[in-house]
């Protein structure tokens, strides 16, 4: 596949996805929501695929959030199977192209087979370096907050940490996959303009991207759309134009990979 208007140098570091619109999707077809995340698994494949081809580094997909812990039991059932099997398909590929995989969020709450499968296939491709996958799986960002901010004030109340010295990186650094750069870009499908709870400590200074396209659909030329728009875009961190020309690019990439 061609990647025609893409700049391969100025590629977002990160990408960071709110996969929306299975269940709409479905239902615009008469089919089960069920049949809609079957259909959103493959769309997971296809954007892991061309992540790797293109060549991005770390790829965050939201799969399951502390919220949709109340969603009706067989559709919870159901993606958790769904989660379950794309990990034992997917890991021989992820060996094969040095696809290493995280996930962020609270295990303890998912079921002790899925959890067993998920920390096997982290074990096994730690040392994979070509790219990252993170799963977000019975995540949200305000929980991931309140974990950071336990552990934190444990070690305050253990006096293994003077408070004057708290500051964004050690909050970064005690969140859930300290080793991943925030987000450049934060693609949302489905057309909600929201944020859902996601990344909410890393967005600071993501691009978002909003499609109307449900996640189903969301495929290569979706993709490339999204990719090709962030690199329109002029991304300041709170700067203004004239700074961007004089200070140095190590300064601005800060976040990214941005010129
Ligand atoms: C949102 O659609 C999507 C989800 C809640 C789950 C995403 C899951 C998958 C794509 C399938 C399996 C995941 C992996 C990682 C293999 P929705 O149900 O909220 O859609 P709606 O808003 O139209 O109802």
């Amino acid at each position: 596949m061609k990647f025609d208007g893409l700049d391969k140098n100025r590629l977002p570091r990160h990408v960071a996805i709110i996969m929306d619109g299975n269940g709409r999707w479905a239902k615009l077809r008469g089919k089960s929501r069920i049949e809609g995340h079957r259909r959103g698994k493959t769309s997971v494949r296809v954007i892991v695929e061309l992540s790797r081809k293109i060549g991005i580094r770390f790829l965050s997909l939201y799969a399951f959030s502390t919220e949709n812990w109340l969603r009706p039991h067989d559709e919870v059932d159901a993606l958790m199977g769904l989660l379950q099997h794309y990990l034992i398909a997917e890991q021989a590929k992820m060996m094969r192209y040095g696809i290493r995989l995280l996930a962020v969020g609270d295990r303890s709450r998912l079921p002790q087979s899925v959890r067993r499968t998920l920390e096997q296939v982290i074990e096994a491709t730690r040392n994979n370096g070509r790219m990252t996958v993170v799963l977000a799986l019975s995540y949200s960002g305000r929980d991931e907050i309140v974990r950071m901010a336990r552990q934190i004030a444990r070690a305050a109340r253990e006096n293994r940490l003077d408070p004057e010295t708290i500051d964004e990186r050690m909050i970064s650094a005690q969140m859930d996959s300290p080793e991943v750069p925030d987000p450049d870009l934060l693609i949302r499908t489905s057309g909600e303009m929201r944020i859902s709870n996601f990344y909410l400590w890393q967005i600071a200074y993501s691009e978002l991207y909003v499609t109307p396209t449900l996640w189903p659909d969301f495929r290569e030329q979706e993709y490339l759309q999204a990719l090709i728009d962030f690199q329109r875009r002029r991304r300041r961190f709170g700067r203004t134009d004239e700074q961007l020309v004089d200070t140095a690019p190590s300064v601005l990439e800060a976040g990214g990979s941005e010129s």
